[in-house]
């Protein structure tokens, strides 16, 4: 009980094959990352970022908390924002969140777990602003699916108004948020349609995503 050993005979399997394709992959990673991407997701052990885009370790910087919200004060989520962009320098940040959301769902149904509870008020607030459309959808699972995506947006709408995202479109770095929703139940991810560039577009993109009827459909499914 004391050490994992499945876990370390599982790193070293992990490592050993990574080597075996690239000598050099750790000892050049070990030096500096440069990753292109940061991405602001759920904690959900079902949905594991850099394995679900296919991507290697250094290419993608990440924060999780539960039901992926970017909180207007949360030091620990901006900082992980402003060395990603300020110093890394990454061209994208993806909020991705995804149906099945525990705790989107505890928030709709306003469930008692403790402490979380506090946390999940964001959640709620994103409920609360968008009860009138959330109430015009009979089937509740879809209801979820549907706050689980408005959830996505106005988390992006939080992203694109940091001071850090601000500064660095103010100061002319390139930088697109993006906002996508995974699907526990087929493993792929939607695009929400709400890819914010610029200062100009935050507005009409968070419009245009809230007024999206129902769902939405895979990438290349339209
Ligand atoms: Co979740």
């Amino acid at each position: 009980m004391k050490i994992l050993r499945t876990l370390f005979e599982n790193n070293k399997q992990w490592a050993a094959k990574l080597t075996a394709a690239d000598p050099d992959f750790f000892r050049e990673l070990s030096r500096q990352q440069s990753p292109q991407y940061l991405w602001l997701g759920c904690s959900d052990s079902r949905v594991p970022a850099t394995q679900l885009v296919g991507l290697s370790p250094g290419d993608m910087f990440e924060h999780r908390n539960v039901a992926n919200v970017v909180g207007h004060t949360d030091l620990n989520c901006l900082s992980v924002m402003q060395y990603a962009v300020e110093v890394l320098r990454v061209r994208h940040i993806i909020v991705c969140g995804h149906y099945g959301c525990g705790g989107v769902q505890a928030a709709y149904e306003n469930r008692k777990f403790g402490l979380i509870d506090n946390w999940l008020r964001h959640v709620q607030d994103v409920a609360q602003k968008h009860a009138a459309v959330l109430a015009a959808i009979p089937d509740k699972t879809k209801r979820l699916r549907r706050l689980c995506e408005l959830n996505v947006v106005e988390q992006v709408s939080n992203v694109c108004q940091t001071t850090v995202v601000e500064g660095a479109w103010a100061s002319g770095q390139e930088l697109a948020v993006h906002g996508w929703v995974y699907d526990l139940e087929d493993g792929l991810l939607r695009d929400l349609g709400v890819c914010v560039t610029c200062e100009e577009e935050s507005a009409g993109a968070y419009e245009a995503a809230v007024a999206q009827a129902g769902t939405v459909c895979r990438v290349g499914e339209e």
